[in-house]
């Protein structure tokens, strides 16, 4: 039988269990932050000395956490990645901004629990030889920024933050900075652009990784408000007892966002990989079906820029066999494990957590309409195949559905989606506006064509003027007179 495994949200939804530091401590919060800042130094048998954070941050990579943000890339290469010998300061930055439709899991967090996020946090920037870090919170959390701002005040007077944290010489400031209300605020360099002050514009990589310049051209860190609660209970448990949690190359836990035509729409939080698509919607501990006499038409595994599944889709993925031999299975999409690898295999991703189910009342070209909206509405308009073909494909999918289609708009929104991604932008924006049109027209094209070839056809024949038109050349006449 599925379950959930809580681990992030343990307690977050028990009766009485509040996000103030007194019941967090009570429920031993901010043991793992001791246990860090407790670790000391190891010699090696070559005879080099290991410090407590570097053995924090291999722990971290021994782990396998990938980050809950969008990408799943590894948290402890990510890391190793930061310039520790530029002699300027290192900064860490929480992506609080979660604005991926269909996602969230991130603002259950900082509203049930947000001593926990602070105390992955602080254990992160100890790790890292980080003073100074901030958490980017999306600019509509007005509530999530209170309580945030409150969670600090206790920390610092319990000496969590400030000078000398608990008796070591480490010394952490960890400020909320409100964001701008754009989707893009959330991209990484946009989020460290906005931060300084500036209009969100994603910076170009290369140069500007931000593990080498990133907040005031400083190496800094940006990790998403889930990756950095995995941290914590990485440091409290250790890697290995962590790394149990889930399957190979897709550890520990991560929480699924479940919306649209299920029962039970929701947060759960499973162990990456251990739970199928088809059990995160049908079974009762979690979506708990489609709504009575529905079936399932699509679904968006992976927030709104995720490439979308057709029910009944079939995938050949390598899977290791019970001898450690890999073997070719066939899967049926509902079949797929929830984990990075599968859906990326399938041609999709699990992109930050963000599961939209539709059944088959949905109009599938409203659907596309609606997310391709929010893409043109949200594109930060530097590079030009985002900044037209968003709004392009906006318009040809807003003509679709107010009667106005053409039987070529499925082939020109296929056009215009093939030309945006693909390193032709500074940003991943390009693939996540682009990435739903592709896979809805391909995977639904006799529904837009037949939208279109139905609007066209409705058209009214263009009525002839009785009188012959005057050519050209006599109205230039007429006019010259
Ligand atoms: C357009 C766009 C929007 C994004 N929005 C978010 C977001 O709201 N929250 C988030 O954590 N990551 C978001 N990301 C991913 C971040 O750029 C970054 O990869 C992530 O915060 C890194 O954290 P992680 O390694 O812990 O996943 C977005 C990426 C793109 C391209
Ligand atoms: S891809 Fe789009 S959102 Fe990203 S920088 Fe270019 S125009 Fe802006």
């Amino acid at each position: 039988m599925p379950q959930e495994t809580r681990l992030i949200l343990k307690y977050a939804d028990e009766p009485g269990y509040a996000p103030d530091i007194e019941c967090y401590l009570r429920h031993g919060g901010y043991e793992a932050l001791k246990k860090a800042l407790g670790i000391a130094p190891k010699t090696l048998p070559n005879g080099k000395t290991v410090t407590g954070p570097e053995q924090l941050r291999d722990e971290v990579t021994k782990s396998g956490l990938r980050g809950r943000g969008g990408a799943g890339f590894s948290c402890g290469l990510k890391w190793s990645f930061v310039d520790r010998k530029s002699g300027k300061p290192i900064y860490l930055i929480c992506n609080a901004d979660e604005s991926e439709p269909g996602t969230f899991k991130d603002k259950q967090i900082l509203h049930k629990d947000p001593h926990q996020m602070l105390e992955g946090m602080i254990i992160a920037c100890y790790a890292n030889d980080v003073h100074l870090a901030y958490i980017y919170i999306r600019g509509e959390f007005t509530e999530g920024a209170r309580i945030l701002n409150r969670a600090l005040q206790e920390a610092r007077a319990q000496n969590f933050l400030g000078k000398n944290i608990l008796g070591s010489e480490y010394e952490l400031q960890i400020h909320v900075h409100r964001g701008a209300g754009a989707y893009i605020c959330g991209e990484e360099t946009g989020l460290i652009e906005s931060l300084e002050g500036k209009r969100a514009y994603p910076r170009i990589k290369p140069p500007y990784f931000p593990a080498v310049l990133g907040l005031y051209m400083c190496p800094t860190i940006v990790n998403n408000v889930e990756t950095l609660c995995a941290v914590k209970h990485i440091a409290a448990m250790g890697a290995a007892e962590y790394a149990k949690l889930g399957t190979p190359n897709n550890t520990g836990t991560r929480i699924v966002s479940i919306s649209g035509h299920v029962k039970r729409p929701g947060y759960y939080e499973v162990e990456v990989g251990k739970v199928t698509i088809g059990e995160l919607i049908n079974d009762p501990v979690f979506g708990g079906g489609l709504r009575d006499g529905r079936k399932l038409k699509a679904v968006i595994p992976g927030g709104s820029s995720a490439k979308v599944f057709k029910a009944g889709e079939k995938f050949k993925l390598k899977r290791r066999g019970p001898d450690g031999k890999e073997v070719e299975k066939e899967l049926e999409m509902l079949e797929l494990p929830y984990d990075f690898d599968s859906l990326i295999a399938a041609g999709s991703m699990s992109g930050s957590g963000g599961i939209i189910v539709m059944d088959d009342s949905t109009d599938v070209v409203e659907a596309l309409a609606n997310i391709s909206e929010f893409y043109a509405h949200e594109s930060c308009g530097q590079c030009t195949p985002c900044r037209e073909g968003s709004l392009w494909m906006a318009k040809a999918l807003h003509r679709l559905t107010h009667g106005q289609g053409r039987k070529v708009d499925a082939d020109y929104l296929i056009k215009i989606a093939d030309n945006i991604p693909g390193g032709r932008t500074i940003c991943a924006f390009g693939e996540a506006c682009a990435w739903p049109v592709q896979s809805f027209v391909a995977k639904f094209k006799d529904e837009f064509a037949a939208r279109g070839q139905a609007d066209e056809e409705r058209k009214q024949p263009q009525v002839e003027s009785a009188a012959p038109k005057p050519k050209l050349q006599e109205q230039m006449l007429a006019k010259a007179h």
